[in-house]
């Protein structure tokens, strides 16, 4: 039985790679959405996705493939493939079989990150993650990167950041954080405070969350030290998803503070991780939970979610909530 009542593809934005990881003429192989990809950079510097295996005899273009020009030249026979996918170059053949293609991704890349359109059922995207402020900012720190891979669901993650009450009892937060939250179309925004003891005495600590659907969402910690971490979950087989996590801190009067504060958030949310992982990896889902009234923002993230998912599902607002 499926572990959950919603697609283990949604549709959306998600992040295949940092842009500082593939240099041009660089080649990848990816699993994403239970497919093979192959990730390229042209000699000119666009990034392209496509379906790995060649539609010749079925090579992987991701091993072994190599980037000449703009297109990719298949390991196996030495089929090249340009843009779009459309195959260029047969290197033995008087005639190119004129549907001879990769299937092409829609990329884009921007704020550091190679990000893809998936849709289900093949639909153009009908919106964008906007480019990030802080990227490329000289008053913050360039990205400093964590990865895992986890047993789990995009929702998990997402709902994960709606449920207050888990704070302090798996992250153990002296108090459970005021959590808010603010739908509007595919952009889901929370905002939490929570009080925190710090040398200088007691501060709100506050953090602003924006979602661009499930894929990356833009968490902003303030309150002692203005630091950005870029959240990127991409689903990879139906059971696992990729999480790659950027993180970037507004500089401070001197580097070694401003290092220390880095590392000191990074490892802090490295421990929430471990924390969080035997939970998601070991949960089931309900659809219909036994919410109660502190429960925070639960059924309301569940609603919004329902938009990224293509077969349809029981009607809206079955997920009881206490007011
Ligand atoms: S399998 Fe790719 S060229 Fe033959
Ligand atoms: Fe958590």
């Amino acid at each position: 039985m499926a572990r959950y009542p919603f697609p283990a593809f949604p549709n959306g934005w998600f992040e295949l790679a940092f842009s500082d990881e593939l240099a041009a003429g660089d080649v990848r192989s990816l699993e994403a959405f239970g497919k093979r990809l192959v990730l390229y950079r042209t000699e000119g510097g666009e990034a392209r996705v496509f379906d790995a295996h060649c539609p010749h005899l079925g090579a992987d273009l991701g091993v072994g493939g190599k980037v000449e020009g703009d297109s990719i030249r298949c390991p196996f026979h030495g089929w090249r493939f340009g843009e779009g996918g459309r195959c260029v170059e047969v290197p033995y053949a008087k005639r190119i079989p004129p549907a001879a293609r990769l299937r092409p991704w829609t990329v884009r890349e921007h704020s550091g990150l190679v990000m893809v359109w998936h849709h289900a059922e093949g639909k153009e995207p009908d919106h964008e993650v906007p480019p990030i402020a802080e990227h490329g900012d000289v008053a913050w720190t360039p990205y400093e990167r964590r990865h895992w891979r986890i047993r789990t669901h995009n929702h998990e993650m997402g709902e994960n950041q709606v449920d207050r009450a888990h704070f302090r009892f798996v992250h153990g937060t002296l108090e459970v954080p005021e959590c808010e939250a603010q739908p509007e179309g595919p952009v889901f925004r929370v905002y939490q405070r929570s009080k925190m003891a710090t040398p200088r005495g007691e501060v709100i600590g506050k953090i602003d969350i924006t979602a661009y659907g499930y894929g990356v969402s833009l968490v902003r910690f303030s309150g002692i030290v203005d630091t950005l971490l870029v959240a990127c979950v991409t689903p990879v087989d139906g059971e696992h998803v990729d999480v790659n996590f950027a993180f970037s801190v507004k500089k401070l009067a001197n580097e070694a503070a401003t290092s220390g504060v880095g590392k000191a958030l990074i490892a802090d949310i490295e421990k929430q991780m471990r924390e969080d992982t035997p939970i998601w990896e070991n949960k089931v889902y309900h659809e219909r939970p036994m919410l109660c009234d502190g429960d925070g923002p639960i059924a309301q993230y569940r609603r919004w979610a329902r938009q990224f998912y293509s077969v349809p599902l029981e009607p809206a607002g079955t997920a009881k909530e206490t007011a």
